[in-house]
Order: C-alpha cells, then structure tokens, then sequence
C-alpha cells in the first residue's frame, strides 16, 4: 500500500507553462475585472463578455504545454498514492499524465447546458469558441466553471481526500480564496505539510516552505520526500 499524497495546486503550478496567475503583477485580476468576466452577476449581465473571456483563455492553454512541475507530479505516482485537487481549470495535469486530479472551479475545456447542468460537454482544440448563442445538442452553453458568488460542489470530496493524506503539499497559490484555502486545516496532526511557492502566503510553522518555482520545487519535494522515506526504512 502506498502513501497516500495529496497535492493542491493553485495557478503557479501553470505559471512556467506560460498561463498567467490572477493576482501576480500584470495577472488576469491586473487586466480584467474579476466581477465582470468571472462571477454569476457579471455573466448574467453580459454573457458574451465572459464567453470571450473563457475563450481567449483557451486558445492559450491548447497553446501551452505542462511543464517540469506537473511532470514531477506524475513521477511520484511511482512511489506515491497521488491525488491532486486544483484551483486550476487548465487540463495541464491531466496532459501530464496525472491519475487522479479533482477540479475545484471547473474545467475551461468543457461546457455545460444551460438548463442541465448535468449536460457537460468537452470542447475540442479546433471548436474552442462560444457565445451566448452557441447551442450543443440543442442546449444553449454556459463555461464548465464556478464563478464567483457559485458553490464549490467538490469541496466535500476534496476535503475527504486532504483527511486522508498521509503527506500533504500546496503549489503555487496565494491562499487567498476559499473554501480552496481552508483545505490545509483538515490535515491530520503530525501529517507533514509542504508549501511550493517563490512568495508564499503566510501559513502556520508546521508547514515545510519551500521558497521556489513549481518546476524547481517539485524537484526538492521528491529528494525530500525520498529522503525521509530512506530514515523510515532504517
Ligand atoms: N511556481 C509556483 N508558484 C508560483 C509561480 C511559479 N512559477 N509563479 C507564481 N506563483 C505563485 C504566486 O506566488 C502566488 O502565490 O502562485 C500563486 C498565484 O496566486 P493567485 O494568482 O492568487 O492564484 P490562485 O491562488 O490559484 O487563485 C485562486 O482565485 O480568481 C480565483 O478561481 C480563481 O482559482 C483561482 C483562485
């Protein structure tokens, strides 16, 4: 039985893929007005703002490419129960080759019916674009997302998985939007915490910094993680 590793990740697991984070300088929040392009109230007012707004993120992400991080990621699934809960609606860790990854605020490659939410449908590389108009199988289409002001409906398993972790670890997010956020205070006492990140958020001493990018970090997660699993063999 291998340990079980839950990983949650957060918009600079993307960054050194090329995808913008939100609130780093020049980042998503810098160019566009959250409450416009990403909140219930904004796409009721002007749906085709938003459905241009998912647009144009997708045409980066078929452009982007996982990087060093998210392949490290996949590594240690050789020696590791991997389970990955992201902030992140990009597909890169599952590009990656990632088994298990539970989405918190969506996924951008999907759609879904307007009047079943249970109608979710993928898009593919050369069918990215939406609008307001855009019908599948007959349903008009909404961005596979969670707004702003929406429920996080995977918060309950992500929260299960995070009680479960035997080794717990935050990439690349500024902790600043919940429930996301809270997912630490579920870890189990004296089940080690380590956080990836070049400026982390402030986060309670029990936790293991660890001060870089996403692709060097990982890289020093899997020598300490290696590490601490030779002592436990001794
Ligand atoms: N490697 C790792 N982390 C990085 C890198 C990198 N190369 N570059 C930046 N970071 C870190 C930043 O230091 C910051 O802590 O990534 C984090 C990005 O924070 P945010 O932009 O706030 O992204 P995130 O925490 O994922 O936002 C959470 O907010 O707007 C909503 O729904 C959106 O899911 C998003 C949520």
């Amino acid at each position: 039985m291998k340990p079980k590793l839950v990983i949650s990740t957060g918009a600079g697991m993307s960054a050194e893929s090329g995808i913008a984070t939100f609130r780093d300088a020049g980042g998503l929040w810098d160019q566009y007005p959250v409450m416009d392009v990403a909140s219930a109230d904004g796409f009721a007012r002007n749906p085709a703002l938003v459905h241009q707004f998912y647009n144009k993120r997708r045409h980066e992400l078929v452009a982007a490419r996982p990087n060093k991080g998210h392949l490290g990621l996949v590594d240690l699934e050789r020696d590791y129960d991997v389970y990955i809960i992201t902030q992140n609606v990009d597909n890169l860790h599952e590009r990656a080759g990632s088994s298990h990854v539970l989405h918190l605020h969506g996924e951008l490659m999907k759609v879904r019916a307007l009047d079943n939410p249970d109608l979710i449908y993928e898009l593919t590389p050369d069918n990215l674009d939406t609008t307001p108009d855009t019908t599948i199988d007959g349903h008009r289409v909404r961005p596979h997302i969670v707004f702003f002001q929406e429920a996080v409906p995977n918060i309950e398993p992500a929260i299960e998985l995070v009680e479960q972790a035997d080794i717990f670890v935050v990439i690349g997010t500024s902790l600043n939007v919940y429930p996301a956020a809270g997912l630490l205070q579920y870890v189990r006492p004296g089940v080690p915490v380590y956080y990836i990140d070049p400026r982390p958020a402030p986060v309670p001493p029990r936790v293991h910094l660890i001060r870089t990018g996403a692709g060097e970090g990982v890289g020093q997660l899997k020598n300490l993680l290696s590490e601490s699993r030779g002592q436990q063999n001794i």
